[in-house]
């Protein structure tokens, strides 16, 4: 059996993926808007073989207990059920990421692992093809398909809910992102049991479903007319009224903490001085800031003197998924 590996880069939404009908397919309660971006990504291989009695899987050279490979096998088995391939996997992965802070990232860990098995298994998947497998493993995956700007296209079904590439006559490349990498000291609400909770209990989950589809077309207007400041005031608001949703839900958590405040007050600091730039948050406390290239450079310099070095990556707009070459044997690290 072939070897296929494949890389995918993570991507940051800005109409925020928060909410499932249903949980099994993954199919998102509203539409999702992202950027993916080039400073993180995952190269995953992938090998079927009759020779393993279980899948194995090593991440960054080790080789993951159970429990770590247990999302990597529910991938897994979905695709030896769709493309009838009874055989376990050895699946290696090595996550790129810029400082020892970490922030790995299911989107582009399951959007590289599906890449992998298409290679792997000779699937030749449409990139719409791609994105439906790569959403049954984690919904933002979907996304990571694309370069540049993706639209998740919510669907009603495991065919008609994919991502599809936003046109933007690169207006991407004059855009930059500020990863603000910040200490959490909380217990982690992961990101599915986070939005789970949400949408099952929250008093605000509704208005949250009615704000982002008119965010959504806010955003896409914006793209198209290449208004930054439309863009940007329009993920930070839908950041927040995602956020928003934790604080009414039962019981109410927060992925906030005093650091993310602190970089978000920044933000609105550098505005007030003329620094065009807007935050969104995710299902953690990293605050990621939103920037035209053009003023990158004063942004970083104000976010240096009140964060250290390590903890903050600038990054550009991405590529889409990358198929690389086969290789003859799988190295661990
Ligand atoms: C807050 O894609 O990690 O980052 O589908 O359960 O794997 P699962 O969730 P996941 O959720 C991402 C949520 C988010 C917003 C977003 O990326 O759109």
């Amino acid at each position: 059996m072939n070897i296929g590996k494949a890389r995918a880069y993570t991507n940051i939404a800005l109409i925020k993926y928060w909410g499932k009908k249903d949980d099994r397919l993954i199919l998102p309660m509203n539409n999702s808007l992202s950027l993916t971006l080039d400073a993180f990504y995952t190269e995953t291989s992938v090998q079927f073989t009759p020779e393993l009695p279980t899948d194995r899987f090593y991440l960054d050279g080790q080789l993951q207990d159970d429990a770590q490979t247990k999302k990597i096998s529910s991938f897994l088995d979905i695709v030896r059920h769709k493309y009838d391939v009874p055989l376990f996997a050895e699946v290696t992965s090595k996550n790129f990421v810029p400082t020892a802070a970490g922030l790995a990232s299911s989107a582009s860990g399951l959007a590289a692992l599906a890449g992998a098995c298409n290679a792997a298994l000779d699937l030749s998947l449409t990139p719409e093809e791609l994105s439906r497998l790569a959403r049954r493993g984690s919904g933002s995956a979907c996304r990571s398909i694309f370069g540049g700007f993706a639209e998740w296209q919510k669907g009603d079904s495991d065919d008609t809910s994919y991502a599809v590439q936003v046109s933007s006559d690169s207006w991407e490349d004059e855009l930059a992102m500020l990863f603000v990498l910040v200490d959490d000291a909380q217990k982690d609400v992961s990101s599915r049991d986070g939005m789970k909770r949400t949408v099952e209990t929250s008093v605000f989950y509704q208005g949250w479903l009615t704000a982002a589809a008119e965010d959504l077309i806010t955003a896409k207007q914006a793209i198209k007319e290449k208004n930054f400041v439309s863009l940007g005031e329009t993920a930070e608001a839908n950041a927040l009224r995602m956020h928003a949703t934790t604080l009414g839900a039962m019981p109410p958590f927060t992925y906030w903490s005093p650091d993310s405040l602190k970089a978000m007050n920044l933000v609105r600091a550098c505005r007030a001085e003329g620094i065009s730039c807007y935050f969104t948050m995710d299902a953690g406390p990293n605050v990621k800031v939103l920037v035209q290239k053009k003023n990158q450079a004063r942004l970083l310099a104000q976010f240096t003197e009140q964060f250290s070095e390590n903890q903050l990556v600038m990054a550009s707009a991405g590529p889409g998924i990358e198929i690389l070459n086969s290789e003859r044997s799988l190295t661990h690290d």
